[in-house]
């Protein structure tokens, strides 16, 4: 089973315009796929389910009433389905640059966030005003703000303080790791993106260095439970090899392959149109 799954949802302006309707109906049908993956994420014990719900770049570049109204159907959301994700046992949190949106946006968040925070299955992760090089940027700048009042306490300067502990010990992945939004949660195991694009719109890119990924053309309105466990079925099938050969490849298997210079031998002789070998 997957700890961690992640979800790019897509594809809300194109199911509402395939029907003639406006976009926010698309998003609005699309709110409602959100309840559905989370119930379904709740059946089957899954720890951490994170939704890109709204990116840095859709707050920037997307018409002032259509961001009114993704913020106007989060608060409401929230408001409507905070009893369901108490009986169900789902703990709500966020990720992304939370302080920049509308105050009072913010303390629906908060007040979401509290009313579940003792809750202890499913974690569910809503990315708003999310992007993936300004979290680096963010995390870079924390421990950078923490040495320099590291050196501070110590009553040195940062230089000194880098020199006298080496900066390999002070900057390395786990501090990067450790000061990213997702800190407290596993990488994700399984990224999911619907509508067929086959993009990773700047969506956790540090923390998907070895994810799977499943691209599914249905458009996220149409995305239900039971999607998200063939998604998962998909997952279970491949095989992850953070890098190296996988657990059926054994160094007895590495012993009989055949040496490079036979192979390249091979693949001039057998492979090579006949015109073009060298002589
Ligand atoms: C992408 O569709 C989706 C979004 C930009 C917003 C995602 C929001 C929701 C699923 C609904 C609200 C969420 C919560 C948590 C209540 P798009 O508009 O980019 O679709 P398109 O590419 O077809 O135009």
């Amino acid at each position: 089973m997957p700890q961690h799954v992640a979800i790019i949802m897509d594809g809300n302006g194109r199911w509402a315009g395939k029907r003639s309707l406006k976009r926010f109906l698309g998003h609005q049908q699309g709110a409602e796929s959100v309840q559905f993956v989370v119930e379904a994420a709740t059946r089957i014990n899954l720890p951490f389910l994170t939704l890109y719900a709204f990116s840095l770049e859709n707050n920037l570049r997307r018409p002032k009433t259509e961001v009114n109204f993704l913020m106007k159907l989060l608060r409401s959301y929230l408001a409507s389905n905070v009893k369901r994700m108490n009986d169900n046992n789902v703990r709500m949190q966020y990720i992304g640059r939370i302080h920049e949106l509308p105050s009072e946006v913010q303390d629906t968040m908060q007040w979401a966030e509290n009313a579940t925070a003792r809750n202890t299955g499913t974690t569910l992760t809503l990315a708003l005003n999310y992007g993936s090089r300004s979290e680096i940027v963010d995390a870079a700048r924390a421990v950078l703000t923490d040495l320099i009042a590291e050196a501070q306490r110590r009553g040195c300067s940062l230089e000194d303080l880098l020199q006298a502990d080496g900066l390999e010990t002070r900057l390395d992945e786990h501090h990067i790791s450790g000061a990213l939004y997702t800190r407290h949660m596993p990488d994700p195991d399984l990224v999911v993106r619907t509508s067929g694009e086959q993009r990773i719109s700047n969506f956790l890119l540090w923390q998907i260095a070895y994810s799977e990924i499943f691209i599914t053309d249905r458009l996220w309105p149409d995305f239900r439970g039971i999607h998200l466990l063939e998604a998962i079925q998909a997952y279970q099938k491949r095989e992850r090899r953070f890098g190296g050969l996988g657990e059926t490849f054994t160094d007895e298997d590495l012993d009989q392959l055949e040496p490079a210079s036979q192979v390249a031998e091979e693949i001039e002789t057998q492979l090579t149109p006949k015109q073009l070998t060298r002589r």
